[in-house]
């Protein structure tokens, strides 16, 4: 009876080991023909950099954007600072294009209320931009309007350090 039990126990170890080292070269791997990769489906939550958010800690209408954005399947970490000024300044926001909240992702400055779909287009193409904005607090936009509803009537702008801008994106 205790000998069987060792054996079923050296055989659950063992089986553990195999599973482990599977996992291990799965890691390290190139994957190469023949290799089952994982569907695309479950590698997008990851694929998708995480939003670092700095707002007033009474701000309404940015917790309404940061829901905004993590229905749009990103991860948002939400900073409640007194000092949005400071922050601004920090980040390279010109008085001139600041809204309420300023956040950073992959290294770019998202200031206001931006559609989702425009960060993500920005993440793909990469312009040398310090980031986008929605200057001010366009009625029409996500965070201020019910979730899911078109934005309407305002434009989404890149803007460099200089504060030059672009439109990136118009909304009629
Ligand atoms: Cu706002
Ligand atoms: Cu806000």
């Amino acid at each position: 009876m205790k000998s069987k039990m060792r054996i079923t126990m050296f055989a659950a170890l063992l089986l553990n080991a195999v599973f482990i080292a599977g996992c291990d070269r799965a890691g390290q791997d190139e994957p190469s023909a023949g290799t089952v990769t994982a569907p695309a489906a479950m590698a997008e939550p990851s694929a998708l950099p995480e939003v670092v958010m700095y707002k007033s800690p009474t701000c309404q209408c940015c917790g309404g954007w940061a829901e905004h954005l993590r229905k749009a399947g990103f991860t948002v970490i939400e900073h409640p600072r007194e000092d949005m000024a400071a922050i601004k300044a920090e980040y390279g926001v010109p008085e001139k294009l600041a809204s309420c909240h300023t956040a950073v992702v992959d290294g770019y400055i998202i200031e206001g209320h931006v559609p989702a779909d425009d960060v993500k287009r920005l993440l793909k193409e990469h312009p040398q931009v310090t980031g986008l904005t929605a200057p001010g607090m366009p009625m029409q936009s996500p965070g201020m309007q019910e979730e899911g509803k078109a934005p309407r009537h305002y434009q989404v702008l890149s803007f460099d350090k200089t504060g030059h801008t672009t439109v990136f994106r118009r909304y009629e």
